[in-house]
C-alpha cells in the first residue's frame, strides 16, 4: 500500500522520501519504486515522465529521517495499534510541528491513533484502496481531535492528485468495509445455500445491479428504482431470510410521504422534473459507453469453481 502510495505521490510531481523496517529495506523499497513506475509506464499505464519522477524520490534510514521537513507524513506500516502508534509518535516528534500526519488504515480506531500524536489536531486517518495507484476512491477519517481545516486541506491535497475522497465517521470498518462486506457475507451464503456457484454470484454481482456501480451509489439506485418497490421487495427477503431484512423506519417514512425516488420527484434526493430527464438520459448514455468499454476490455476470465463451491 505505502509504495503504491509513494507512487501515486510521485506521479503527481509530489517530493516524496520514504522509510521501510531497516535502512536496507528502504533502499529496496525505492529500487522496487523506480521498478514498478517503469513497468507501469512500459504497460502504457503512466507517462515515462510521470514514471521517470520515481527515480527522484529519495530514500531514509528511518521513520524520523523520514518525517524531518515534511509537509505531510504518511505512515502505512501494517495493521497493528501499537506498531503504529511508535511510527506515529516517532513521525510526529522528529517532523516540523506544523505537518500533516496521515495514518492509513482499515480498522484501527481514529482517537486510539490520535493519541499518540504529538499535537494530535493536525493528524487523521485515511483508508485508500488496492491498487492505490489506480482506485480514485479514498476515505478520509476525522479523529475526534483533528482540526476541521487540516482536513479541508487533506481533502484539497487529494482531489488535486486526482483521487475522489469522502469523509466518513470513525465506525468498524468505516464506511467501504463495512459495505463491502456485508455484500461479501450475503454474497457467501447464496453460495452456501446453493442458490449459485461463486463465478455466478460474481457473475450477478458484476453484470447487474453491479453495472450501475461507476456511476450511481445506492440511494440514487434506489431512487431510481422505486423506494416502494424496494420496501416490497424488503419485505418478502424478511420473510423468507428473516429479521436482517427489515425495512428500516426512514424508508417506510418516505413512501408513506409518497417520497418514492425519482418517478415522484423526491426520495432520498430531491429532484425537478427537468432534472430526473437530465438523469436519466445521461444514465443511459453512461450505460451504453460502459458496455462498449467492456467489448473492449471484457470481464478477466480467471479462475474456475471448484473447491467449496
Ligand atoms: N493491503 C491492502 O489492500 C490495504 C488496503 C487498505 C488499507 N491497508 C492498510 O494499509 C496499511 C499497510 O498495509 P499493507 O497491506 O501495505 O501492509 P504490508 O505488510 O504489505 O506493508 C507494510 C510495510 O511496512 C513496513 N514496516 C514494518 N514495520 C515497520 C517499521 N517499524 N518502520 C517502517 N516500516 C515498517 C514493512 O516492511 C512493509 O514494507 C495497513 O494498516 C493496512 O490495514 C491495506
Amino acid at each position: 500500500m505505502g509504495l503504491g502510495v509513494a507512487e501515486c505521490f510521485a506521479a503527481a510531481g509530489i517530493r516524496v522520501r520514504l522509510t521501510d523496517a531497516t535502512p536496507q529495506l528502504s533502499r529496496e523499497a525505492k529500487e522496487r519504486l523506480v521498478q514498478r513506475a517503469r513497468g507501469h509506464a512500459k504497460a502504457g499505464l503512466l507517462s515515462a515522465e510521470a514514471a521517470g519522477r520515481a527515480e527522484s524520490v529519495e530514500a531514509a534510514d528511518d521513520a524520523p529521517g523520514a518525517a524531518r521537513d515534511a509537509d505531510l507524513v504518511f505512515e502505512a506500516v501494517p495493521e497493528d495499534l501499537e506498531l503504529k502508534r511508535e511510527i506515529l509518535a516517532a513521525c510526529s516528534d522528529a517532523g516540523p510541528p506544523e505537518a500533516v500526519i496521515v495514518s492509513n488504515t482499515s480498522s484501527l480506531p481514529m482517537d486510539e491513533l490520535a493519541r499518540s500524536v504529538v499535537r494530535p489536531e493536525r493528524f487523521l486517518g485515511t483508508h485508500w484502496f488496492n491498487p492505490p495507484e489506480w482506485t480514485p476512491g479514498v476515505e478520509v477519517i476525522p479523529a475526534a481531535a483533528t482540526d476541521p481545516e487540516v482536513v479541508e486541506r487533506v481533502m484539497a491535497f487529494l482531489k488535486g492528485i486526482g483521487k475522489r475522497p469522502a469523509i466518513v465517521g470513525d465506525g468498524p470498518g468505516f464506511v467501504a468495509n463495512r459495505i463491502q462486506n456485508a455484500l461479501f457475507l450475503e454474497a457467501l451464503r447464496c453460495v452456501e445455500e446453493g442458490l449459485a456457484s461463486p463465478r455466478e454470484v460474481d457473475e450477478v454481482v458484476r453484470s447487474c445491479f453491479g453495472f450501475r456501480l461507476p456511476f450511481f451509489g445506492p440511494f440514487q439506485i434506489a431512487d431510481m428504482a422505486g423506494l416502494d418497490v424496494y420496501v416490497s421487495v424488503l419485505e418478502t427477503l424478511k420473510e423468507g431470510l428473516g429479521e436482517r431484512f427489515e425495512v428500516p423506519a426512514v424508508l417506510r417514512e418516505l413512501v408513506e410521504q409518497g417520497r418514492t425516488g425519482t418517478k415522484s420527484g423526491s426520495g432520498f434526493l430531491e429532484y425537478s422534473d427537468e432534472e430526473r430527464e437530465r438523469l436519466l438520459l445521461e444514465r443511459d448514455r453512461r450505460y451504453v459507453a460502459l458496455n462498449e468499454l467492456l467489448d473492449r476490455l471484457p470481464p478477466v476470465e480467471a479462475g474456475r469453481d471448484g473447491g467449496n463451491s
